[in-house]
């Protein structure tokens, strides 16, 4: 088939590749010259595994870019919108760039076409989408609007495209649904997965993917609650360590007997610093404000948006109460994109973190294998940017680990501790196990978990004067305290 993409952001260049991989003709459709001519010339704009390879196979060939809408429109019958719905100041999703494109595909209508809504919208967008290009000529027969939500996360974009657990088809009339059943046929049927170029089959894949019709109105409400209801496991794990550090439990086994309960599994229930990125901080809010226009006040949501918030406040309270005084310290950071696997930094946690410790005076190194170029847009000076986690730990009072990349779950202990002023870390993804850490000679803070502290740190740790976070600083330290 012949696709539309508009808009060669995050969702609409994977999705793009993707559907040249699937055996569709694809033309993607941006309105920003400079980065159709760097996608032109084979540059691959974000960090996303197996994107180089999909845009190497297919650019030129299967995957062509280009400025002219109208053009595109005249010959396909499936256009994608995939443009950018970044949030208002009231926190709703700003549907300027949606509209301009319905408005732009209406003034093109050269036959039946199908206007699909992939970027994340609000219910009743696709209405909308509908009056916009009824309002600018087109005939009713002529076209339908249709909602495909994408799920994927970056970092793994491409795999979650092609291996998703299910693809949600929102369409109101039968003769749409067929022509979106077409354009995923090829996963559908399995014939995708038995080509010897596919692209790998990732762990959990669910083959062939659940195809859900459902009515447009349903599949954009799919959207959003997947979202929020993901941000609401994570924002509820993070109040449960934070119960489990008061008492001296440990998250990570609370994790393991609630999450093998397969009525709540145990994916995203990992506590950390708390949930950043360009898409649950956004969605959160927008389903908010679409809720409370609808009539109900969703108040659960807020709940979510401010445990979130306080998770990070918390994290300071941590490095305060693991290093006493912030100024003048000069803390190792690892990490600065909102999550492992990606150089994206909107909304990252971490990146809020190094500017939180940055005003209480502390001196910042950080590394991270992806998101120094990104970071360093935005970051204040005062941040070395160094190129190993090593360099990051040289000197520093303690080390944070901020972000879940593979590579700082292995990193060489004893190398670190010698690079360190002080053997500190304070993990905020729990990527070491505390009994490993004390016994590697570090003291440990970890999220939901007690700080281990070896039996030489003790006595540092009892003279400052953070009697309250001492105090439930767990068995350990009290045990140790008292052997001594
Ligand atoms: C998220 C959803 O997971 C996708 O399904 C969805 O398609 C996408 O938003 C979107 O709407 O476009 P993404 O933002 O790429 O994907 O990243 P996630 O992997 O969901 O992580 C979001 C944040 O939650 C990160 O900061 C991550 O570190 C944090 N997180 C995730 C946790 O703190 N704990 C977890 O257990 C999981």
């Amino acid at each position: 088939m012949r696709i539309v993409v508009v808009g060669s952001g995050y969702v609409g260049l994977v999705a793009g590749a993707c559907f040249a991989d699937l055996g569709h003709e694809v033309v993607l459709v941006d309105n920003d010259e400079q980065k159709l001519a760097a996608l032109k010339s084979g540059a691959v704009p974000i960090h996303e595994k197996f994107l180089p390879e999909l845009l190497a196979r297919h650019s030129s060939k299967r995957l062509t870019f280009s400025s002219d809408l109208a053009e595109a429109v005249h010959s396909s019958s499936t256009v994608f919108i995939a443009v950018g719905t970044p949030p208002t100041e009231q926190g709703e999703a700003d549907l300027s760039y949606v509209e301009s494109v319905a408005r732009g595909v209406a003034g093109a209508i050269n036959g039946y076409k199908v206007v699909i809504e992939k970027s994340t919208v609000p219910v009743y967008t696709s209405a909308w989408i509908r009056t916009v290009m009824l309002r600018n000529g087109a005939a009713p027969e002529s076209f339908d609007v249709a909602s495909n939500p994408e799920f994927l996360r970056e970092g793994t974009a491409v795999t979650d495209f092609l291996y998703p657990d299910r693809v949600v088809l929102g369409a109101d009339h039968e003769r749409c649904a067929s022509l979106l059943r077409q354009i995923y046929e090829p996963m559908a049927s399995g014939s995708y997965y038995r080509r010897q170029d596919a692209i790998p089959q990732p762990d959990r894949a669910h083959i062939p993917p659940r195809m859900i019709v459902t009515s447009a109105k349903s599949a954009e409400l799919i959207k959003h609650a997947s979202n929020a209801f993901l941000a609401m496991k994570i924002s509820f794990i993070n109040a449960v360590a934070s119960i489990c550090e008061s008492v001296g439990a440990d998250v990570q086994q609370v994790c393991q007997g609630i999450g093998s309960d397969t009525r709540i599994g145990t994916r995203f229930l990992s506590p950390g610093i708390g949930y950043g990125g360009s898409c649950f901080p956004k969605d959160l809010t927008a389903f908010r404000a679409v809720a409370r226009e609808c009539g109900y006040d969703f108040r659960l949501l807020d709940e979510v948006i401010s445990i979130n918030e306080e998770q990070r406040q918390r994290f300071v309270r941590k490095v305060r109460s693991a290093l006493w005084t912030l100024k003048g310290k000069r803390l190792g950071v690892l990490g600065l994109a909102f999550k492992g696997g990606t150089d994206d930094i909107r909304e990252s946690p971490a990146l809020l973190l190094v500017q939180a410790l940055l005003r209480e005076g502390c001196t910042v190194a950080a590394y991270d294998p992806a998101a120094t170029e990104k970071a360093r847009e935005v970051l204040n000076s005062k941040v070395d940017y160094v190129s190993s986690p090593y360099e990051a730990a040289a000197g520093a009072d303690a080390l944070l680990i901020l972000t879940e990349w593979h590579e700082f779950s292995t990193l060489d202990l004893d190398l670190l501790h010698s690079q360190l002023k002080y053997p500190i870390i304070i993990d905020g993804r729990n990527l070491y196990d505390p009994e490993d850490m004390m016994a590697g000679g570090f003291t440990y803070y970890s999220i939901g978990r007690q700080p281990a502290v070896p039996e030489s740190h003790i006595a540092t740790i009892m003279s400052t004067k953070n009697a309250g976070d001492v105090r439930f600083m767990g068995r350990k330290v009290v045990d140790g305290i008292s052997a001594s």
